[in-house]
């Protein structure tokens, strides 16, 4: 694909790097609990997994960015397992953090045989290429798939799932490329950048698992577009930073098949005056939605950037990863 940046590159390589990862069975057996270290994106990710080994196999899972982890470590118990995601594996504090960590020891990144990968017990790798913008995107989308693919088979083996439900779930994953292949050839979100291209702060919202996508979007909005953008669960922002709003603030909320939470918060905001636009990601089950919306905000980032002159496989002030 000709494409004027890696950015966009690599946006669009997301429904192969998904393809790559539907025929791998991964398994770390069942843990009484699951600890995830991380930074930036790939805390975002760790979001996703936290919401998937809860509420889909049940393990009680903490996630703590891995430079508060040095200070305040994540409690352990004889079969914890810690995960440390980290896309390029050289991440400093991810891997200081996990070097502190006395359990079974899981690393799940991008970079072979980068050095996260000496101090885990287990590493599994993402497979997604080389990502050569800053901006993280498709390793995020690999990461997440990961995640699913993980907690699927944890809830299998723990007959959390049903053999049915275990096979009607990875059938759905299955689904997710092609409708990232039509969302990637619709121009709404062009439009959408065009119509943003003044907005110097942004508010995203989400509701259960794409609560994490807010966060994301908000991350890929900061870097790549140098918005202030703020990403909340939808419910906890009604109690206080709706105050924030004025005609000078949009609200970008991700709206999936089951939109009854975020509606209550859409309402609100609406009643005031203020302006929301929705990502609608109903084409899929919620559970799957996270796969579009993030598609959606990445595309957002990439095109406000583009549209605003920033070079954006490269802004200011970040390098791809903090190596010290
Ligand atoms: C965001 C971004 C950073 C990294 C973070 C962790 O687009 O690229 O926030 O996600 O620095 O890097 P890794 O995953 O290499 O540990």
């Amino acid at each position: 694909m000709n494409v004027p940046h890696f950015m966009l590159k690599e946006i669009h390589q997301q429904p192969d790097v998904i393809r790559h990862q539907l025929d791998r069975t991964i398994s770390i057996g069942i843990p009484d609990r699951i600890n995830i270290l991380a930074c930036g994106t790939s805390l975002n990710a760790g979001l996703i997994g936290q919401f998937l080994f809860e509420q889909i196999a049940q393990i009680p899972t903490q996630v703590r960015s891995s430079s508060e982890s040095l200070s305040a470590p994540l409690l352990e118990t004889p079969n914890t397992i810690t995960i440390a995601i980290t896309q390029s594996g050289e991440t400093a504090d991810t891997i200081a953090a996990l070097q502190q960590v006395q359990s079974k020891r899981v690393a799940i990144t991008n970079g072979i045989d980068s050095t996260i990968t000496r101090f885990a017990d287990h590493t599994i790798y993402t497979n997604a290429g080389e990502e050569k913008s800053v901006a993280a995107t498709k390793t995020f989308t690999s990461q997440i798939v990961l995640f699913y693919k993980l907690a699927f088979q944890i809830a299998h083996e723990n007959q959390k799932l049903s053999d049915r439900e275990f096979a009607s779930h990875l059938e759905s994953l299955k689904q997710i490329p092609q409708q990232m292949e039509k969302l990637l050839n619709e121009n709404t979100i062009v439009e959408l950048a065009q119509t943003l291209k003044e907005t110097r702060d942004l508010i995203i919202l989400g509701s259960g698992i794409n609560t994490a996508i807010a966060l994301e979007g908000a991350l890929k909005l900061k870097e790549a577009t140098y918005t202030h953008a703020e990403g909340y669960a939808a419910g906890e922002f009604l109690h206080g930073p709706i105050a924030l709003l004025d005609a000078e603030i949009p609200t970008l909320a991700i709206v999936t098949e089951d939109d009854s939470r975020i509606q209550k918060t859409i309402d609100r905001i609406r009643a005031h005056g203020n302006h929301v636009i929705e990502i609608t990601a109903k084409s899929v089950p919620e559970l799957f939605s996270p796969f579009l919306a993030v598609v959606a905000l990445q595309l957002l980032a990439y095109h406000l950037a583009t549209l605003r002159g920033i070079d954006v496989d490269r802004p200011r002030n970040i390098a791809k990863s903090l190596t010290t």
